[in-house]
């Protein structure tokens, strides 16, 4: 991951290879340290923009060189827009882009510096904002690259220049940003990984070693201890694969021991094929990504450690395939929960929220606090709000609220969809108590309120995030692949619940 140095000094002075600008659109004048720049340089910033060779429009780049007239080689400038316009999203994105181009020219290490006087927002937010979109623009997923790795280019430091009094400030800032990305980068080498490599068993070794860090720690039952406990959805989803099931058990303690938890649930489908219900092979692949939930809970719960948040958090991670197979899940098949519930399976392919079932419902046991699931859940989902948005359901409004405003202000956005008790008369079953499948109407709305019988009355939200997890088009600030989405937003909500606001 990009290395982030904070020191206190002047733009001007620093000897990096670039020093990065940021620019509103439409401006008068030059101000701070762009006027600084422009003046050690004899007007070569004043004059590209009077050739409206560039504009400061959003994203947009321009790499100048000084031939000696600063220390530094080049000058990047990077567009915010218009300043009427402005929010932490462009602020993700300019830096994401510009640390993007710098990457593509070579060089290696640069600096800049974030003129609080000139951009609206909280400092704390406008440095995070900053240095989560450069680094968060430069990640590539490269452990299966092995032709030409020489060749790979890679920006390894960007130094935050600060005045002095902004200093304390600005470091403080650098180095949540940096736990924060490194969770992302975590989360997101987890979610790239293909299938062969990323089995259950392997994402239970992920959860291992995050209990290496203080006050985590992880235990992970076989399929043995699951049958023991009667978690047969996890086990009927499983039954068609080759590969160990595993129940992941991360636990955080940031306080004292009889603070009730907050409850973080991840699906962590490491395969999906359909099971017998099979998907058709195009696109299949895709399927690798639905251990996304559980990636991004794996994430936020190592982000609380390394940031000592102040609250306990349970994560719980069902892991497993689910593949055809001569002993596989059947439809038809009456499966009985964890729970003691009964559920039919109509179609194999809705495996995500079986196993959540038996996940949702162990988290009773906790008597948590909140309980919150993620999950790339159905396809559904994607249909009604778009590859960028997830869905978001509930039964309490004061945690729906919660997140929302969490993931406003991580860039990572949620919509509600609604919870009404006449979308249970689509999942009853003639036989067993629920199916697993409500038909094609709502059937966003319908798995949650499948997955709301498990969840013993718990403040509980779910997020489904079928459509952000992962993405097959480059975003401003996230390259194609695997998002990381909603880890920001869970350390947001988490955050909060610890009494650190962001402001
Ligand atoms: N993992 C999929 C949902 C999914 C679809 C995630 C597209 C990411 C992108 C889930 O297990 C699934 O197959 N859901 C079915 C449910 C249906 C059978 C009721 C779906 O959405 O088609
Ligand atoms: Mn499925
Ligand atoms: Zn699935």
């Amino acid at each position: 991951m990009l290395k982030i140095s904070v020191r206190k000094g002047k733009l001007y002075e620093a000897k990096n290879e670039a020093v990065i600008l940021p620019l509103f659109e439409g401006r008068e004048k030059l101000v701070l340290n762009a006027r600084e720049i422009d003046k050690k340089t004899g007007g070569l910033i004043s004059e590209i923009i009077a050739s409206r060779d560039f504009e400061a429009k959003p994203f947009q780049v321009s790499v100048i060189y000084t031939r000696g007239l600063l220390p530094a080689k080049r000058v990047a400038l990077v567009g915010l827009g218009n300043p009427e316009e402005f929010d932490l999203e462009k602020m993700r994105g300019a830096y994401a882009m510009v640390m993007q181009k710098l990457r593509a020219i070579n060089v290696r290490q640069a600096a800049t510096a974030i003129d609080f006087n000139d951009i609206h927002g909280s400092k704390d937010m406008l440095i995070r904002a900053t240095l989560e979109g450069a680094v968060s623009g430069l990640y590539q997923y490269l452990p299966f690259r092995t032709v030409d790795r020489q060749n790979i280019k890679e920006v390894k430091e960007l130094a935050v220049i600060t005045q002095s009094g902004d200093y304390t400030l600005v470091k403080a800032e650098a180095q949540k940003a940096r736990v924060i990305m490194e969770a992302v980068y975590f989360t997101r080498d987890i979610v790239s990984a293909p299938a062969n490599e990323m089995t259950p068993s392997i994402l239970a070794r992920k959860a291992r070693e995050l209990a290496r860090r203080r006050n985590i720690t992880c235990k992970v039952l076989d399929k043995a201890q699951m049958k023991k406990i009667g978690m047969n959805a996890l086990l009927g989803v499983a039954a068609g694969s080759c590969e160990a099931p595993k129940f992941i058990i991360l636990e955080y303690k940031g306080k004292r021991k009889s603070e009730k938890p907050l409850v973080l649930v991840g699906k962590g489908l490491t395969f999906d094929t359909g099971g017998i219900s099979i998907k058709p092979s195009e696109k299949m692949d895709e399927m690798k990504t639905d251990m996304a939930g559980g990636a991004a809970v794996m994430g936020a719960i190592m982000a609380a450690a390394d940031l000592r948040l102040e609250l306990n958090i349970v994560g719980l991670i069902p892991a497993t395939e689910n593949m055809p197979g001569g002993s596989a899940l059947k439809p038809g098949d009456i499966l009985k929960s964890h729970s003691g519930k009964t559920i039919e399976i109509i179609n194999t392919d809705a495996e995500g929220r079986l196993i959540l079932a038996d996940a949702l419902s162990f988290a009773v046991r906790y008597k948590p606090a909140a309980i919150i699931d993620v999950a790339t859940l159905t396809g559904a989902c994607v249909i009604a709000l778009g590859d960028d948005v997830t869905g978001m359901l509930g039964t309490d409004n004061n945690l729906k609220r919660e997140i929302a405003e969490a993931g406003q202000i991580a860039g990572e956005l949620v919509w509600e969809l609604p919870l009404w008790d006449m979308y249970s008369e689509q999942i009853k079953s003639d036989i067993a108590d629920y199916k697993n499948t409500g038909g094609r109407a709502a059937g966003a709305i319908t798995a949650a309120a499948f997955l709301e019988k498990f969840t013993g009355n718990y403040p509980w939200v779910h997020l489904d995030i079928a459509g952000p997890a992962f993405s097959t088009k480059d975003k401003p600030y996230i390259p194609k692949g695997a998002s990381g989405i909603p880890l920001r937003l869970l350390v947001e909500f988490l955050s909060g619940r610890a009494g650190v606001k962001s402001k």
